[in-house]
């Protein structure tokens, strides 16, 4: 199967450690043909960190997928009557974010994009990367994992010794991934 031509959203929430390897995913995809739709949460775009810039992270992924970013709630909106997404992946995925999808609040440009989206009854595809993945979001991911049009790209614990509870996506398998949730299938094994 092929990408080429495919119209992928690209959602970025506030798990800062993951851009440079999310940002790198981009490239990939777009080498395969996609176009690339990236969209920030609102703490995507405003918080600045250790690992970097907000505003240097919203440049660099609208070079990237040479577009710019869906960054509000009235902008993300229309991807639903649009229908224009072939797939949507919140890359990297919160555990806050994993939270308020998994109960149905839309209160960000990413929330609102994939409660669009799944309104048309197509394929979001999560990439977690959270400190409580096996803790507070455990009840969550699980809750999100049994829900229809919903595929994860394989996690596993990063650092069982020092973060018992943290689970992160293995972003080498995206495009794995991507290839089987636009099947309607979850690639497994999805722990690892
Ligand atoms: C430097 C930094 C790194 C963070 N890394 C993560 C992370 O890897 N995973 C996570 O779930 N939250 C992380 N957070 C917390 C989120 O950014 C925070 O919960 C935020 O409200 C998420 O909002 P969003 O899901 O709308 O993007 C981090 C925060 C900061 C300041």
């Amino acid at each position: 199967m092929t990408l080429q031509g495919l119209k992928i959203g690209i959602a970025f929430t506030g798990s800062f450690c993951t851009y440079k390897a999310a940002i790198k995913e981009l490239e990939h995809l777009m080498k395969e043909g996609c176009q690339l739709y990236p969209i920030l949460s609102f703490q995507a775009q405003k918080i600045n960190s250790r690992f970097g810039d907000a505003c240097d992270f919203q440049k660099e992924i609208e070079t990237i997928c040479e577009r710019a970013a869906i960054t509000s709630i009235e902008t993300a909106e229309p991807i639903g009557p649009g229908g224009f997404l072939d797939l949507l992946i919140i890359m990297p995925c919160t555990g806050n974010s994993i939270a308020k999808l998994a109960n149905g609040i839309t209160d960000s440009p990413v929330l609102m994009a994939a409660k669009a989206h799944l309104r048309n009854e197509k394929p979001l595809l999560i990439s977690i990367s959270t400190n409580d993945a096996l803790g507070m979001n455990f009840k969550n991911i699980g809750l999100l994992m049994n829900t229809k049009h919903i595929f994860f790209v394989p996690f596993g614990q990063d650092a069982p010794d020092k973060k018992p509870n943290s689970m992160i996506a293995h972003l080498d398998l995206l495009i794995p991934s991507i290839k089987e949730a636009l099947q309607g299938k979850q690639i497994q094994p999805v722990i690892r």
